[in-house]
Order: C-alpha cells, then sequence, then structure tokens
C-alpha cells in the first residue's frame, strides 16, 4: 500500500483516527510546532516535521517548504487532518488529484470557519462531516464521503461539534483506504468509488 502524509495544526484527533486505523501513515507535519497531534505521532514512533507558517514572508514560500517537507516522505496521498492554512494555487496544483481534506460541514453547506456555529444560527435539522480531494476553490472539491448527524433542540456548537467528530474519525479513515486502494474515480467531478460501497452514512 502507498503512503500519506498528514498535516495537521492542532489536536490531531483526525490524525489518530488514521494512524488507529491503521493505515501507512509516514509522517505528521504541522505548520505549529505546539499542535498536539506532534506529540501523539512522535509516541507512536511516526517521523514528524515543522514548517513553521511565521518563517515565510509569502504564503508562495511557505507553500514551497511545506511541499518540499511533504516530498521528503514520496507519499501516494496528501491528508489535511485540520490543517487551518489557505493554501496556494500552485501547491494546490502540486498534488492534484491526490490530497484529501476533511471539513466538518455537509459540503456544500458551511464552507470555512465556524461550521457548527453556523449550523445552528440557520436551523439546519442534519449537519455532518465531509472528506472531499483539495481544489483551489476552499473547501469545494469533489466530495468522497459523507455523514450526516440530527441537529438537537438542546445543541450548543460544542455538543454539536463532538457529534460531528465522531463520525469524522469514521469516515475519514475509510476514505483515506479506499484513496489508497486506488478504488476512487472521479468522473466530471463526481466521486465514485470502485465496488460501490456506500458513500454516506446518517448516525441517529
Ligand atoms: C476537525 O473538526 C476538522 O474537520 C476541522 O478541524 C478539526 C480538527 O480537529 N477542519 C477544518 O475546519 C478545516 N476547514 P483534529 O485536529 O482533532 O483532527
Amino acid at each position: 500500500m502507498n503512503t500519506m502524509v498528514v498535516l495537521i495544526s492542532g489536536r490531531g484527533s483526525n490524525l489518530r483516527a488514521l494512524v488507529e486505523a491503521g493505515l501507512p501513515v509516514a509522517a505528521v507535519i504541522s505548520n505549529r510546532a505546539d499542535a498536539a497531534g506532534l506529540a501523539y505521532a512522535a509516541g507512536r514512533g511516526i517521523a514528524t516535521a515543522v514548517v513553521p507558517h511565521r518563517d515565510y514572508a509569502t504564503r508562495e514560500e511557505f507553500d514551497a517548504a511545506l511541499g518540499q517537507a511533504i516530498d521528503a516522505f514520496r507519499p501516494g496521498l496528501v491528508a489535511l487532518a485540520g490543517f487551518m492554512r489557505i493554501l496556494t494555487a500552485g501547491f494546490v496544483q502540486r498534488y492534484h488529484g491526490r490530497m484529501l481534506n476533511i471539513h466538518p460541514s455537509l459540503l456544500p453547506a458551511f464552507a470555512g470557519l465556524d461550521t457548527h456555529a453556523r449550523a445552528l444560527a440557520a436551523g439546519v435539522k442534519l449537519h455532518g462531516c465531509s472528506v472531499h480531494f483539495v481544489t483551489a476553490e476552499l473547501d469545494h472539491g469533489p466530495i468522497v464521503m459523507q455523514a450526516a448527524v440530527p441537529v438537537l433542540a438542546s445543541d450548543d456548537a460544542t455538543a454539536l461539534a463532538a457529534r460531528v467528530l465522531a463520525q469524522e474519525h469514521r469516515i475519514y479513515p475509510q476514505a483515506a483506504r479506499w484513496y489508497l486502494e486506488q478504488k476512487l474515480v472521479i468522473e466530471r467531478g463526481v466521486v465514485r468509488v470502485k465496488g460501490d460501497p456506500p458513500q454516506q452514512s446518517y448516525a441517529p
């Protein structure tokens, strides 16, 4: 199986889910030295690297350094897991068709930040998470898998986020595994899985 590099900025719970699913994580790279996920990775004997965005004058220079750090591990897949940086078009192009992201909403609804509070404010009755290929438009690439959860009358953003996060930890390893097994086919911007297993789930 081909390997993957995971990019994180913080807690790293999705990273943990990927590792614990037995996926071949060759390295974890963060733009922040204090990202908790780095310590987790090091404790599991996984290579880590930090490319601090503040060390670079422009996004282009940062993305070039990040790309070098990634390519040192020759991964087949780059997985963004709570990597909170806007990527340049050049970087997205460099990993075109081999970079996935997990986003805490049912895309194309609620791209961007504060998705749980925005879902509550909009009054949606279903919320969830999406794994998608990364394209130049933020949070808008071809969707690999989604999970939906109910929005309860008692929810605040924290409770809703926790319910969604549990589903993130289920669908990201599944989507990454499909990618590494070369089961994902993109046709006219729509992702199909060879063998056609379900690409959506609902957690009541
Ligand atoms: C996750 O909820 C992920 O979906 C979100 O950040 C969190 C990272 O948590 N990503 C984004 O909002 C990207 N736009 P984690 O570090 O525990 O995996």
